[in-house]
C-alpha cells in the first residue's frame, strides 16, 4: 500500500460529513450546535453520544469513545487505516494522489479500484436506473429499503451491456475488468458483463475492501446466485461475508454466527447481531475454519432445517471442529431461514433458538434418536459410523474425550474401542461426494468401482482436456471457470494444471519434462484419440463436459440413494425421507441439467438413442 501524504489525510478528514455518516447508523437529533443520539459502541438507549462537527469528531459521554471519520469507519466497517481514508476520500469525492511507496505498489491495486468503480455504478443503478425497477421492487418485497440498500452498498447489474461502455467511459480497461471478474470473454471474442440482471452483495476482504460480489438472478433461471470468480482480490473458499464488519464482535462474543446466505446475514446485521458471516456459496472451507478460529474459540451454526441444511450444518461443523472450534447448532423452525424469522420477529424471534443451540454431536445424537437409531445391533453399528467421523474430527483433546464419552454412554461401546475406532482412520484431508443422507458422513466411502460410472466420468474429463490442450482460447475461458477438482483422475489432473501453469508450451519438450510419467502416459493417451476421431467440436465438446462434470456430485447423490432404497431395511419414516430427497434431487438435476436424465434413460434403453 502507498503511503498517503499526511496533507491529504487531514483534508479528507476536515472534508467527511461526519453527521452524515454517522447518521446511516445512528438516530442522529440536532441539540444546540451538535448531533446527539444513542451510543452504537456501547449500546446505550439514551443520547449520551454525541458528534461534533466543529471538530469533525464524535464522543460518548458513558463509555468515552471518541475519535474522527477514520476511526469511525475502522471501528464500525472493520477496515484498516488505509482502507478507511480511501473510503472516506471517496465519500468526499477526493482524489488521493498515488505517493512514492516503500514497497513498491501493490499490482492488485487497480484491481480493487475496478471493483470500487463499479460498486459505486452499481449502486447507482440501483437507486436511480429506470432498468433497476425490478431490483428495487424485489427489495421492497423482502422488506430491505433503498435507503438501507444504498448505505451497505448493494447494487443492481443490469442485463444489457451497458455496464462495460460506463466502465470505459469511466477509464477502466478490459484487461483490468477480466483479470477482476466484472466482465467474461466469450469465444467469439466477444466481451460481456460478467453480473447480468442480478441484485448485488459487494463483498469486502479481511481489510474491508470490496474484493468481488455475489449476484442474486432477479429473473428466471439459473443460477441463482453467481459470485465473482477466483482473481488475485477474490477467493471464495478463503474468505467470509461479512468478516470484516464481524470480527471485533466475534471477538467480543468470543463466538461466530454462521449462517448459510447473503440475506441472513444481511437481515442479522441490521437487526444489531453483529457477530454473524457467512461462506460464498461453497460448503465451509478448512481455510475458512481456521480463519474463524483466529477469532473465536466457538462458533453457533444456524442454517436450514431440511436434508441440505443439515448435510452442510455437519459438513461444517466437523471442519471446525478439526480447526479446535466448539459448535453449536441452532435449529430453526421447519421452512424458516435465518432472514424469514428475523423479518418477521426481529432479533428477539432469533434469541430462543439460538439459547436452544446444542453441540453439534449432541445434535447428531439427537436426530439418530429422533429415528430410532439406537435400538437393534445393526443400527447401532450404523449410528457409530455417524458418530465416529465427529468424534474423529474433534481436534481440542478435552472435546473429544467429551465425546467419547458421550457416545459410549449412548451406545454401550466401551470408550476405549470407541478410542481405537477412532483413531484407526485419520481424518481425511479432502473429503470427497456429499452423501446423500441427511446426517453427513463426512468422510465420504471410498468410491464404489462401478465401471461404468467410471468410464463416463472418464469421458468427460478426457473430452474436456482434448479441447482444452489444442484451443488456447477455451483453456483461458477455463482457468476462470473450471477447478482443478473437477479432474478426478490424478493423471489428467495434473496435465490440467500444467496446461494451465504454461498454456504456450503445450505439447512442447519443457511441457512434456515436468510431467509424471502417468500424466505423460495420459497426454499420449489423449493424442491418440486426436489421431483416431480428429479434433472434438470446441464449443459444443467444451459446454457438455463442463456441465457433466458440474453435474457429477448431484448425479452421485442421487445414484447413492437409489443404492440405499435397494439394499432396504429403512423404517418406513427413512424411506418416506429417503424418496423425498430423492424427488428433490431428481427436479433440481432434471431442472438444471435435463441432459444428464435423458442420458440415463438412453443408458437404460428407455428411449431410442437415435
Ligand atoms: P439459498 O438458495 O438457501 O439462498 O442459498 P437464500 O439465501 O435462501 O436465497 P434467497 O433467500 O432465495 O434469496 C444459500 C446461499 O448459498 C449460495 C449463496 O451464498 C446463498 O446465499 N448459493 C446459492 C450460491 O452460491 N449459488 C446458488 O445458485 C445458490
Ligand atoms: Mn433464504
Amino acid at each position: 500500500m502507498s503511503m498517503i501524504p499526511d496533507e491529504t489525510v487531514d483534508q479528507v478528514r476536515e472534508s467527511a460529513d461526519l453527521v452524515g455518516l454517522i447518521g446511516e447508523a445512528v438516530e442522529l437529533k440536532r441539540t444546540g450546535s451538535d448531533y446527539r443520539g444513542p451510543c452504537p459502541f456501547h449500546g446505550g438507549t439514551h443520547r449520551n453520544f454525541a458528534v461534533i462537527p466543529k471538530k469533525n469528531r464524535y464522543y460518548c459521554f458513558v463509555c468515552h469513545e471518541s475519535g474522527d471519520v477514520f476511526s469511525w469507519l475502522m471501528k464500525r466497517f472493520g477496515m484498516d487505516y488505509p482502507t478507511a481514508v480511501r473510503e472516506a476520500a471517496r465519500r468526499a469525492g477526493i482524489v488521493i494522489p498515488e505517493g512514492p511507496s516503500r514497497s513498491g505498489p501493490d499490482p492488485r491495486e487497480p484491481l480493487f479500484e475496478a471493483v470500487a468503480v463499479a460498486q459505486d455504478w452499481f449502486t447507482r443503478q440501483l437507486l436511480e436506473s429506470p432498468d433497476a425497477v425490478v431490483a428495487r421492487d424485489y427489495l421492497s418485497g423482502r422488506e430491505i429499503s433503498l435507503e438501507i440498500a444504498g448505505q451497505h452498498g448493494l447494487g443492481f447489474a443490469p442485463a444489457g451491456r451497458g455496464f462495460l461502455a460506463a466502465m470505459k467511459e469511466l477509464g477502466l480497461e478490459d484487461k483490468v475488468l477480466l483479470e477482476a471478474g466484472l466482465s467474461a470473454a466469450r469465444d467469439d471474442g466477444t466481451v460481456i458483463p460478467r453480473f447480468r440482471a442480478r441484485l448485488l452483495f459487494p463483498i469486502h476482504d479481511f481489510r474491508g475492501r470490496v474484493a468481488g460480489f455475489g449476484g442474486r438472478l432477479l429473473v428466471p433461471g439459473e443460477p441463482k446466485y453467481l459470485n465473482s470468480p477466483e482473481t488475485p482480490i477474490f477467493h471464495k473458499g478463503k474468505q467470509l461475508y461479512n468478516l470484516h464488519q464481524a470480527k471485533s464482535a466475534i471477538r467480543k462474543e468470543e463466538s461466530v454466527l454462521l449462517v448459510e446466505g447473503y440475506f441472513d446475514v444481511f437481515r442479522l446485521v441490521l437487526a444489531g447481531i453483529e457477530h454473524v458471516v457467512a461462506p460464498l456459496g461453497t460448503s465451509l472451507t478448512a481455510e475458512q475454519a481456521g480463519l474463524l478460529r483466529r477469532f473465536a474459540p466457538a462458533a453457533t451454526l444456524l442454517y436450514d432445517s431440511d436434508q441440505a441444511g443439515l448435510r452442510a450444518t455437519f459438513r461444517a461443523g466437523d471442519e471446525l471442529l478439526r480447526h479446535g472450534v466448539r459448535v453449536r447448532v441452532a435449529t430453526m423452525p421447519a421452512g424458516e431461514d435465518p432472514d424469514t424469522l428475523v423479518r418477521r420477529g426481529g432479533a428477539g424471534a432469533l434469541q430462543p433458538i439460538l439459547e436452544d443451540g446444542i453441540d453439534v454431536l449432541e445434535r447428531k445424537i439427537q436426530l439418530l434418536e429422533q429415528k430410532g437409531w439406537f435400538e437393534g445391533v445393526e443400527h447401532q453399528r450404523e449410528a457409530l459410523d455417524r458418530l465416529l467421523p465427529t468424534i474423529r474430527a474433534a481436534a481440542d483433546p478435552i472435546t473429544r474425550d467429551l465425546y467419547l464419552k458421550a457416545v459410549a454412554e449412548r451406545t454401550g461401546v466401551s470408550r476405549e474401542v470407541l478410542r481405537e475406532q477412532a483413531a484407526a482412520r485419520p481424518p481425511s484431508p479432502s473429503p470427497t461426494p456429499p452423501p446423500p443422507d441427511g446426517l453427513a458422513r463426512v468422510e465420504a466411502k471410498p468410491v464404489r468401482p462401478v465401471k461404468r460410472r467410471r468410464a463416463e466420468d472418464l469421458g468427460a474429463e478426457r473430452d474436456l482436456l482434448r479441447v482444452l490442450m489444442k484451443e488456447p482460447a477455451w483453456l483461458a475461458r477455463a482457468a476462470t471457470e473450471v477447478p482443478v477438482d473437477w479432474f478426478e483422475t490424478s493423471a489428467l489432473r495434473e496435465v490440467y494444471e500444467a496446461l494451465r501453469r504454461s498454456p504456450e508450451n503445450a505439447g512442447s519438450g519443457i511441457f512434456l519434462e515436468q510431467l509424471s510419467a502417468d500424466a505423460r502416459r495420459a497426454w499420449t493417451w489423449l493424442n491418440g484419440w486426436e489421431a483416431k476421431y480428429g479434433a472434438p467440436e470446441p464449443d459444443v465438446t467444451y459446454v457438455a463436459a463442463c456441465r457433466a462434470l458440474e453435474a457429477r456430485p448431484l448425479r452421485r447423490q442421487l445414484a447413492a440413494l437409489n443404492r440405499k432404497k435397494s439394499e432396504g431395511a429403512l423404517t418406513s419414516e427413512e424411506y418416506e425421507t429417503l424418496v423425498r430427497e430423492r424427488q428433490r434431487l431428481t427436479t433440481e438435476l432434471s431442472s438444471r441439467y435435463p441432459e444428464e436424465l435423458l442420458k440415463r434413460k438412453l443408458r437404460r434403453g428407455d428411449v431410442d438413442a437415435r
